[in-house]
Parts: structure tokens; C-alpha cells; sequence
């Protein structure tokens, strides 16, 4: 049996559901504000910024471990531990917030994360309190405890960005199989106007908004986690023209450029370039090699 089969039998185990539902409904009380969660998620980054944190918190505790067992390094060591325990506030909060906007299964998988890298986090301020009091060998062992239950929360948390694809952009295939030449997918007065509708072009499922003489074309796949966006709803972005926000978590994305205005997306959408000829909507994915602008 492979390691990772163990961790497929967490996310579809549904007694987790009675702690990874309650710490959901948690975080969404008390995560209220837009900014702060799009600063969490890293939109402002264009990328989770969880994984970033998790590297920097990670590293700080790993580097004292190996200070520790040099000659007359414990010192640096606590410094780092001290680091790492500071750098952990924010890569936690992150965490919390990408969590809350997770899938169950991706949840299940989530609280067992969590307990790790509490047990790390403890188990670390407990290393920091005993070498503060000159028990600097206890603390060492007490810190490599800690490591172990970091490494052990490191490889879940591996499992939920590589194996559930929870922070990955699920948009990111369309610019590749797209279609890259000029496309029919209809007559254009068949639009209604200001509406989401649903186009299919080649493999892939487009959303289309006419609002007057413009005709806007996204990827129809949520670049958070797959949601169509078809079934979302059109709004005036703060100012930022057009978008369109996702029926799933509220992802909301300008329609004229695909960007997100708000998370939990961190990747924009692809668009598609648009043209109209003698009364036919054509459609081609952006950034394909070789596509003609309209
Ligand atoms: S699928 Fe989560 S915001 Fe769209």
C-alpha cells in the first residue's frame, strides 16, 4: 500500500466532518472582511500565499534541528525557532482562510493538517520556553518532536495542493487546448444582453456576455476550483467595469481581462478574443500561438 492511499481514506472518511464542518462555519465568522481575506488568500500575490508562508515557517524550524545537533549552534537554533514561531501566526491565518473555501474532502484532509501542525507549533513553543530557561538539550529534543509532527502536517498539506489540486488554478489548461483558430459559435444576436451563457468551443466550455456591441469570453472553469461560471451572476466590479462572480465561493473576475478583482481565486481567468462576421460570433482562446487579433 502507498503512503498516499492512507490519506485518500481521511478525505472520504465523513466522521471528520463533525470537526472539519464546525471549524469551516469557524473561520467564515470570523474571517468577514474582502481585504483581509484576499490578502490571505494572495491575491494581491497572484498565487496562494499559504504555500509561500508554510516554506518559511518550515524552513526556520528545519535549520534549527540541523543547528542543534552541530557543536555550540543551540543558540542561532533558538533564533530560529523564535522565527519560525512568529512566521507561523500568518501561515497559519492563510491556511485557515484557503481552508474555509475548500471542498469537503479537501476539508477531511484539512483539520488532520491542522492537528499536525499544531502539535508542531506546541511542541516548538515548548522547545523555545525550555531553552529560554538554559534546558537547551531538552528543548532540542522536545524541537526535533516538533519537526517530525511538522513533517508528517507538510506531506498532507502536499496531498491537498498536489493530489486535491486545492490552490491550484483550475483554468490553467484552456490557453493549451483551446481552440486556437477563429471558431463559430453562433449567430451573435442570440446573446442576450448582460446575461452569463454558455458557449462550447472544441473541448472547452466558454462564458459569454454581450453588454451592447461588446462580447466578452472567458474560460467557464473557475480558475479556484472548477465552478461554472455560467451560473454566476454579472455585477459592476467596485468601479473595475464588468465582471462576474462565481456561484461557488464568490470569486468575482473582470470580464474585459479575466483578472481577479476578489478570492479565493488567485489566477486569473483565460479569455477568449472575440469577432463577429456577417452576424456569427467566432471565438479563439487568447495566448494560443499563432491566433490573429480580431
Ligand atoms: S470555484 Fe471557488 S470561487 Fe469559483
Amino acid at each position: 500500500m502507498r503512503p498516499f492511499d492512507d490519506i485518500d481514506r481521511l478525505a472520504k472518511n465523513p466522521a471528520l466532518d463533525k470537526i472539519a464542518a464546525p471549524a469551516r462555519d469557524l473561520v467564515h465568522k470570523v474571517l468577514r472582511r474582502q481585504d483581509v481575506k484576499d490578502a490571505l488568500h494572495g491575491v494581491w500575490l497572484g498565487h496562494p500565499l499559504h504555500p509561500v508562508l508554510a516554506q518559511a515557517s518550515l524552513s526556520f524550524f528545519a535549520s534549527a534541528g540541523v543547528l542543534d545537533v552541530a557543536p555550540r549552534t543551540r543558540r542561532p537554533a533558538t533564533v530560529l525557532i523564535a522565527l519560525g514561531l512568529v512566521s507561523a501566526a500568518p501561515t497559519l491565518a492563510a491556511g485557515w482562510a484557503d481552508y474555509a473555501d475548500g471542498h469537503e474532502e479537501q476539508q477531511r484532509v484539512g483539520v488532520v493538517n491542522a492537528a499536525a501542525n499544531g502539535a508542531m507549533i506546541a511542541g516548538y513553543a515548548a522547545s523555545l520556553a525550555a531553552r529560554l530557561r538554559g534546558r537547551s538539550t531538552r528543548g532540542a529534543i522536545i524541537g526535533w518532536a516538533a519537526l517530525a509532527a511538522g513533517v508528517v502536517g507538510a506531506n498532507l498539506g502536499g496531498h491537498m495542493a498536489y493530489h486535491q489540486a486545492m490552490g491550484a488554478n483550475h483554468a490553467e489548461g484552456y490557453p493549451h487546448i483551446g481552440p486556437g483558430d477563429w471558431t463559430d459559435v453562433g449567430p451573435a444576436d442570440e446573446l442576450p444582453e448582460g446575461e452569463p451563457t454558455r458557449r462550447i468551443i472544441g473541448d472547452v466550455g466558454v462564458l459569454v456576455v454581450r453588454r451592447g456591441e461588446t462580447i466578452h469570453a472567458l474560460a467557464d472553469r473557475c480558475a479556484h476550483a472548477s465552478a461554472p461560471l455560467h451560473e454566476g451572476s454579472i455585477v459592476d466590479g467596485d468601479g473595475r467595469g464588468d465582471c462576474v462572480v462565481c456561484p461557488w465561493h464568490g470569486s468575482v473576475f473582470r470580464l474585459d481581462s479575466g483578472s481577479v478583482v476578489h478570492g479565493p481565486a488567485t489566477a486569473p481567468q483565460p479569455t477568449f478574443r472575440t469577432r463577429v462576421r456577417e452576424g456569427r460570433l467566432e471565438l479563439a482562446v487568447t495566448g494560443y500561438p499563432g491566433v490573429p487579433a480580431s
